[in-house]
């Protein structure tokens, strides 16, 4: 009986501020003993490839890496209160999978960055959410449950601000970015124990 959890967390940045989030979380989850794949969407041609130099050793998103995992966490900068396109994109192309139900019964979890503070968090994660909640995932936020959460401020998920904050990240939001990890990781872990 396997009951280790695997963990997939699925990105789009450009300026190296939820990538270095993404980071966080995959370490986390990792230390929390899953098993876990870091991937970063696909750029739109023409643009800029992101500025974060370790972009290029990481692979790009497939539907393959959502339907392999049992946790998947997915982070967005926040673009005018929402998540960018190429996130977007990328949950565009999973119609066919959500078609006959291969992302249900997984648990979700998100987070996003922004430059100013009250630039949109919450309606970004919460955008984010809602997709999950079409998929039929089990959406695993982090609420206020562990002290760090109080710093950090934000029970959607984690979330960072450039402008208010430390760049790329602050103490505040590692901190967040790991108990995000340890709670989804348990979450997984029971529903997988109790599915077996
Ligand atoms: C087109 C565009 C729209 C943006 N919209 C917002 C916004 O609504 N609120 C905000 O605070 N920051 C906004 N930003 C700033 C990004 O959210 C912020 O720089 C974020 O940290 C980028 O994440 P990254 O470093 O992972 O690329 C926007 C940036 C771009 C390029």
């Amino acid at each position: 009986m396997n009951t280790s959890v695997r963990v997939s967390v699925v990105y789009h940045s450009v300026t190296g501020t939820v990538a270095e989030i993404a980071r966080e979380i995959a370490e986390a989850a990792e230390k929390s003993g899953a098993e876990v794949r870091l991937r970063r969407v696909q750029e739109f041609p023409g643009l800029p490839e992101p500025a974060d130099s370790a972009a290029a050793e990481i692979p790009c998103a497939t539907v393959d890496d959502l339907l392999w995992a049992d946790a998947i966490a997915m982070g967005s900068p926040t673009r005018f209160g929402n998540i960018s396109a190429q996130l977007k994109h990328f949950l565009d192309s999973l119609g066919d999978a959500w078609r006959k139900g291969l992302l249900a019964d997984k648990v979700y979890s998100a987070f996003t960055a922004t430059s100013s503070k009250h630039g949109g968090q919450e309606s970004t994660l919460l955008a984010l959410i809602t997709s999950f909640h079409h998929f039929g995932g089990v959406v695993v936020a982090p609420g206020y449950t562990r002290p760090e959460k109080f710093a950090d401020g934000n029970p959607y998920g984690t979330a960072h601000c450039t402008q208010a904050r430390t760049y790329p990240v602050d103490d505040a939001t590692r901190k967040a970015a790991q108990v995000q990890a340890e709670r989804f990781v348990k979450f997984a872990h029971a529903i997988k124990c109790a599915e077996q």
